[in-house]
């Protein structure tokens, strides 16, 4: 039988950790999340697509993985899509599905390879929390984000049981640096019964 990683992904790890957990995981990862119904990306897409114009302007998909949340941000018209991702073997996979108008590999917490205000959208779709992206990966989206610009991002359960994750974003919020547009909990892996709150945030 297939090694299973659903069961052992959401533990704490650092960055070297988890680009070797997503190395591993990354030739059974789609099947294993389709299995269990993996819901965020569509979700994520459909909340972005309806306060986004303009489906031409470079996005940035951050954690891109194998290019399941870019396969959702293309079927919602999303035309010039960058990913980026720590893991090489996750990212090889989504070069072979032809979506992305770039693909690059970062280091964990290194500064993101482009300048601020270079995407007026970004993703970080079912990446930061617990065994991913740390919180501080929030900040780092948000301060390359355009002026105007919209981030779409979820934290799932276990996220939203850390405070560290949502007082991230409440720092944005509570200054007026930024101004919440959606925000919805619902399924993210209804196979073993883990929900995500998805967000939408402008920043101001
Ligand atoms: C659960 S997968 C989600 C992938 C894709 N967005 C999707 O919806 O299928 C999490 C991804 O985040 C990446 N990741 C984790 N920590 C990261 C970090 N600090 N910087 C960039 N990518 C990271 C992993 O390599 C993995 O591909």
């Amino acid at each position: 039988m297939a090694e299973r990683f659903l069961d052992k992904v959401y533990s704490a790890r650092d960055g070297t950790s988890a680009r070797k957990f997503y190395d591993k995981w990354s030739a059974s990862y789609e099947a294993e999340v389709a299995e269990n119904g993996y819901a965020t990306p569509g979700r994520c897409a459909a909340a972005l697509a309806d306060r986004v114009a303009d489906k031409t302007a470079p996005l940035l998909d951050f954690g891109c993985g194998t290019g399941l949340s870019g396969l959702a941000l293309k079927r919602v018209g999303f035309e010039t899509i960058d990913g980026v991702d720590l893991s090489a073997e996750m990212l090889a996979q989504a070069r072979q599905k032809g979506i992305y108008r770039s693909l690059t590999h970062i280091e964990a917490g290194a500064p993101l390879p482009h300048s601020p205000g270079e995407y007026q959208a970004i993703s970080a779709i079912g990446v930061i929390g617990a065994g991913a992206a740390p919180a501080s990966i929030f900040h780092l989206l948000m301060k390359g984000l355009g002026a105007g610009g919209k981030m779409v991002f979820s934290f799932n359960d276990h996220a939203l049981h850390d405070p560290i994750y949502e007082a991230a974003l409440c720092e944005w919020l509570d200054c007026g640096a930024a101004r919440l547009l959606f925000r919805e909990h619902g399924p993210h892996l209804p196979g073993i019964d883990l929900k995500a709150t998805v967000y939408l945030v402008e920043k101001l």
